[in-house]
């Protein structure tokens, strides 16, 4: 953490990266394994395939592979990278994966921690990142990653969310700076009383340590989902929470280059752009090929449009993420 500025006002963003593993099912192989089809999949949630880990993809190699390539593209020295924030809800170490990706990486000098906030992971761990640049202790470079392996965690036999979820990671590098911020605003949100409607819960079976002392043994039941819960209070909040950002910030809709939302369903993606008035051309989507990746969703689908020279230097952003806790949140970035 050398050369300490308390002038850091603002973050810039310089790269970003992505990897999802090579498997891949398709909505029709799915259908073989419960009562759905590639039509009812497609034309509810947009998704044709997602990617499916399998050994050697966890969330550890699959950030470490998305951030080597933000890396890369933001041309770092690796030494010079301060902080490492892997948002998460399936590290492959319940005590933190983001360590072991400094590990791979070789970034010896960076802080790293994982945070949780499911689909919402990536945005919250943006801002926290970006909390770190702009405060004054020092941090100038960071690594935000978003991976997630839910297949690990999903119910393969309810067809009501198995044929939602896929694996995958992205990752944005972002450097502190003294002469603006990037980083234009944002807003984040939870709602622990709506918990219930998305949860991937500890499931503890009672063993025995001697007699008269218990132990909960440690393990998890797959997600359980309301769907229409969650649709619905995807469809109230984001466009809410993103119109008052806009107002906050002096901005209006047509400013924005590019809506980037949590990538769910596209009938949530097309609802928030009318609302906002943003035109679908204006909505990135890649869940056809992916679905929802949870915490790499945003990551994921940024670093596809700037690497088809989609997104620009000094576009602006509106993004969101949303999902369990319930949490979601918004931000207004110009890229670059
Ligand atoms: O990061 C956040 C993660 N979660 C979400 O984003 C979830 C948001 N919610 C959704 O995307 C949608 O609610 C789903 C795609 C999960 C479900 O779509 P829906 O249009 O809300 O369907 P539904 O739950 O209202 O079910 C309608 C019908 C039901 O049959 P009946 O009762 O009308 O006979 C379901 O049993 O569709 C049936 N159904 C299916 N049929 C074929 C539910 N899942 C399937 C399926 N294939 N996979």
């Amino acid at each position: 953490m050398e050369g300490i500025n308390f002038n850091q006002i603002g973050v810039s963003f310089k790269g970003s990266g992505s990897y999802v593993p090579d498997q891949i099912l398709t909505n029709s192989k799915i259908s073989q394994k419960v009562d759905t089809s590639n039509e009812w999949i497609k034309s509810r949630t947009g998704i044709s395939e997602r990617r499916i880990s399998s050994l050697g993809d966890n969330v550890t190699e699959m950030g470490y592979k998305a951030a080597l390539t933000a890396i890369e593209m933001a041309n770092w020295d690796i030494k010079t990278i301060d902080l490492i924030v892997l948002a998460t809800s399936t590290p492959n170490d319940l005590f933190g994966s983001a360590p072991s990706i400094q590990a791979k990486l070789g970034a010896a000098n960076a802080v790293a921690f994982d945070l949780t906030a499911a689909c919402s992971g990536f945005l919250f761990a943006l801002i926290s990142a970006s909390q770190f640049l702009k405060g004054g202790g020092g941090f100038k470079r960071a690594i935000v990653i978003g991976a997630d392996q839910l297949s690990s965690f999903v119910d393969w036999n309810d067809r009501g969310s198995c044929i939602l979820f896929g694996d995958g990671a992205g990752a944005l590098a972002i450097e502190a700076t003294n002469e603006f911020d990037n980083l234009i605003g944002f807003d984040m949100r939870t709602d622990g009383e709506r918990g219930s409607f998305l949860n991937l819960p500890s499931k503890n079976t009672k063993g025995s340590i001697i007699d008269n002392i218990d132990f909960l043994s440690g393990a998890f039941s797959p997600i359980q989902m309301n769907g229409q819960e969650v649709y619905k209070f995807a469809v109230r909040e984001v466009p809410i929470i993103l119109e008052k950002l806009l107002k906050k910030m002096n901005y209006t809709s047509d400013k924005v280059d590019w809506l980037v939302l949590h990538q769910a369903n596209q009938r949530i993606l097309d609802s928030v752009g009318e609302r906002l008035k943003i035109p679908g051309e204006k909505i990135l989507s890649n869940l056809e090929k992916y679905g929802n990746t949870s915490a790499a969703t945003i990551p994921l689908v940024i670093d596809e449009a700037i690497r088809n020279n989609r997104i620009k230097q000094n576009d602006i952003i509106a993004t969101s993420g949303f999902g369990a806790g319930l949490s979601w949140g918004a931000a207004l970035i110009k890229w670059g």
